[in-house]
């Protein structure tokens, strides 16, 4: 199995499905409430586990009821928790979801003790079990502290590890200088990509100019997602593939990106190419929204292969 090693947020999800998403203002009533385990740090550990990778989480929890649940899941799909730390200074992070019919969400997030995820966290893991050193594939997300995400990057690339990065939640102000240059593989969504090329990404040709931007920025391997539309697939400047999404019945799309990204990372560290990766990635992630939830509607491998088989036609796979 290969080792897929994840730094990054854990959270406790509180998700109101209902007809329509509010404005702001306005009251919705009739939803329903359900409260899921979340986090996209922690949904890619969930999604590689399944899918069939040997995966360590890096994370903080909270002392709390929603930390302990956590890490229970954590350790019920297999995960090794040993790098899991109990914050007793912060709660667990906790995400507010709304979710409405067409299966689009909106999220707000208080991170809590993801706040707290420090550079030492990951230097310990280093120390004491060689974690970053002797994994196949490092994931990281921008849920955690910057200095925390870049001192990954560092180790891994120092180390010659290839490593993932999902930059969700859409950063807001640039990447660190040099960030880019240190990851091997990059996976934004359209808002994602836009945010950090500054090119108004929203179909296959847009996404093209985006990825070359990216390719300038030093990252050799970048996967836009355009939601239904598929996946731009590119590993230089001006080589492209497009793949289309798989059609499925929706019901909930929060997660399908880490979804993506944790099966994405078992792919690649299995030394399938970066096209047959991403084919095995959007499948995972279609399946993921015909469920609701995030860590819970994590297809396992089996069901990947096997719409693989009936679905994909051969030499796409
Ligand atoms: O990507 C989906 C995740 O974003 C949710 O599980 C929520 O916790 C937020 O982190």
């Amino acid at each position: 199995m290969s080792k897929i090693v994840v730094v990054g947020s854990s959270n406790t999800d509180m998700v109101v499905k209902s007809r329509t998403i509010p404005r702001p203002g306005e009251t919705v009533i009739g939803g329903t409430f359900v409260s899921n385990a979340g986090g996209k740090g922690a949904n890619q550990a969930v999604a590689a586990a399944r899918l069939g990778g040997e995966v360590a989480l890096v994370a903080r929890v909270g002392d709390d009821m929603f930390g302990e649940q956590a890490r229970a899941g954590f350790i019920k799909e297999g995960i090794d928790t040993t790098f899991v730390r109990t914050d007793s200074a912060a709660a667990t992070g906790i995400a507010l979801i709304l979710v409405d019919d067409a299966a689009e969400n909106l999220i707000s997030v208080a991170s809590g003790a993801n706040e707290n995820l420090s550079p030492s966290d990951v230097d310990d893991a280093e120390a004491r079990a060689k974690l970053i050193s002797t994994a196949n594939m490092v994931v990281v997300q921008l849920e955690t502290p910057m200095d925390t995400i870049v001192h990954t990057a560092d180790l891994a690339s120092q180390f010659g590890v290839p490593l993932i990065l999902d930059p969700a939640p859409a950063p807001k102000t640039p990447l660190p200088e040099g960030l880019l240059a240190k990851i091997s593989c990059i996976k934004p969504n359209e808002t994602e990509a836009s945010y950090l090329t500054g090119v108004s990404v929203s179909d296959f040709a847009s996404a093209a100019q985006a990825a070359n931007v990216l390719h300038d920025f030093g990252v050799e391997n970048v996967l836009i997602t355009l939601g239904k539309s598929g996946v731009l697939v590119s590993d230089a400047r001006d080589s492209f593939v497009e793949l289309p999404s798989i059609q499925v019945e929706a019901v909930d799309s929060t997660a399908a990106g880490d979804a993506f990204s944790g099966a994405l990372a078992v792919a690649l560290a299995e030394g399938k190419s970066l096209v047959e990766a991403a084919q095995f990635a959007i499948i995972a992630a279609g399946l993921s929204v015909t469920r609701l939830g995030a860590q819970q509607s994590m297809p396992m491998r089996e069901e990947v292969l096997l719409y693989a088989k009936l679905h994909i036609k051969e030499g796409e796979k």
